[in-house]
């Protein structure tokens, strides 16, 4: 249609009008509450929103930027895996998954480790291994980890990817999965006894909507909690293409209706829809009040692991995209508040070995909990004080013939069969009357009919 000079100026007023209403609603919009940034908008509702960070990235200014103005939250990308940590047998290398940490927390944004096991990016080595060899070793690894960041993590994914794909519903056949049906739950219990202030979260992709996979891990979920294997936490990555499952909500819900927090782990999406599917996404953890948060797998386009399908939300040059809008419209459009779980305190096992000293006794008492396998065994140990405080104690424990220790954590020991004798490190030898504190080692054999004493020093 063509214009006359007249309809040109009535268009120009109308739009100036237009433009003057929709800036007055804006303002309100902002003066109202609504938040400009990712990780703000996401902290009105208890949560927060992260992104996948990579090391070699942090010399990047652009990067950089929009790191510390629009995220709360990161994970390393490659950083924390096996290959990367220990890449020669018990050689640990920390460097890359530091700096990220130090950066993350110079900047007042917290942690989630990725990740201690998984059946990829294993070092060369790990790959020459099996059956009580491999077990070991990948315990060894988990306590190692996360004993290094202790107290530095907010979730560590323990275990990566270890259902299959398609309709078994069944575990993913794998060198780990080879070592036993168990060494998903005794990967979780080392984690918790190394780092107890640590969410242990179970992490897959696939599992986004309710299909034979996610059931099989709902199942393994309950099955835990149950039995009280420590698990606080399921991820759902959320590498989604086109849309998300009609039922993503439904089973972000049905998991935290089993006591676990959920969070998204790894969200990219790719396709015409992304805009709008990435809206839909942020919806559902805001309408679960137990979705702790939502972490994107990179920040800009050139960033993404999928070269080519343009996931995430800001460009290669670092602009802001559609679907930043559409999440940060959903984030300030609220949801539930989150309710998150909290850490339990470290349990149990499966037929748990305790030995408890008499109250009182040498000021302390301790208990021994053990999780076991064939040749070889994790034992959890209890100090706790009595009813006046600690400022130091020792442990011996008795360890049946057959039986060595392997290494240890948060305390120093003398000896690695029959008597062995466990002194507290710097940082755990004050108890307030009443408390406890743990340490815990690792061996092989079989450790059953272990027993424990406690002093005060
Ligand atoms: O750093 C080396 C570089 O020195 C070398 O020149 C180059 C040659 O290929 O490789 C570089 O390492 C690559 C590394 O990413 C860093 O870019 C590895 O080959 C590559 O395999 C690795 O890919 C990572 C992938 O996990 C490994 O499976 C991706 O960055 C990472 O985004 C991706 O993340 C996974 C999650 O951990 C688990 N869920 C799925 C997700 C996507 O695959």
């Amino acid at each position: 249609m063509r214009m006359t000079s007249r309809s040109l100026s009535r268009a120009a007023l109308a739009s100036t009008l237009l433009a003057a209403s929709l800036g007055a609603s804006l303002l309100l919009a902002t003066s109202a509450g609504a938040a400009t940034t990712l990780g703000a908008s996401a902290a009105q509702t208890g949560r927060y929103f992260g992104t996948a960070v990579s090391a070699g990235k942090l010399g990047d200014a652009t990067y950089v930027g929009i790191l510390n103005r629009e995220f709360t939250m990161v994970t390393p990308e490659n950083e924390m895996k096996w290959d990367a940590t220990e890449p020669s047998q018990n050689q640990f290398s920390y460097s890359g998954g530091d700096r990220i940490l130090n950066q993350a927390v110079s900047t007042g944004k917290r942690v989630r480790g990725h990740a201690l096991l998984w059946h990829q990016q294993q070092p060369g080595w790990v790959q020459g291994l099996s059956g009580s060899a491999l077990r070991q070793a990948a315990i060894n690894h988990v306590t190692q980890v996360a004993t290094h960041y202790r107290g530095q993590i907010y979730a560590w994914d323990v275990v990566n990817e270890a259902f299959a794909d398609g309709g078994s519903g069944g575990r993913r056949d794998s060198d780990l999965q080879r070592t036993g049906d168990d060494w998903i739950e005794a990967a979780f219990r080392a984690a918790r006894a190394a780092d107890p202030g640590a969410k242990l979260c179970y992490n897959d992709y696939n599992t986004d909507g309710v299909n034979a996979k996610s059931t099989g891990v709902y199942t393994m979920v309950r099955d835990f909690k149950a039995r009280g294997v420590p698990i606080d936490c399921v991820g759902f990555q959320s590498h989604l293409s086109g849309s998300a499952p009609s039922d993503y909500q439904a089973n972000l819900q049905r998991f935290a209706d089993l006591g676990v927090e959920v969070q998204i782990t790894e969200l990219d999406i790719s396709g015409s829809n992304q805009a709008a599917v990435y809206g839909t996404v942020t919806r559902a953890c805001l309408a679960v009040a137990r979705c702790a948060g939502i972490t994107v797998w990179g920040i800009r386009d050139s960033d993404s692991w999928r070269t080519g399908e343009n996931p995430l939300l800001f460009d290669a040059n670092g602009d802001k995209k559609p679907a930043y809008t559409s999440v940060l419209d959903a984030l300030n459009a609220g949801g539930t508040t989150t309710t998150p779980t909290t850490t339990t305190t470290p349990t149990t096992t499966t037929a748990p070995t305790t030995t408890t000293t008499p109250p009182g006794q040498g000021g302390c008492t301790s208990s021994v909990s053990l999780d076991s396998w064939n040749g070889g065994f994790v034992a959890t140990v209890r100090v706790t004080a009595g009813s006046t405080a600690l400022s130091g104690w020792s442990v011996t424990t008795t360890l049946p013939a057959g039986a060595a220790v392997a290494n240890g954590w948060n305390a120093g020991h003398s000896g690695t069969s029959g008597a062995v004798t466990w002194t507290n490190v710097s940082y755990n030898g004050a108890v307030p009357a009443g408390r406890y504190t743990e340490f815990g080692f690792q061996g092989t054999g079989s450790a059953d009919g272990i027993t424990s004493a406690c002093s005060a020093s």
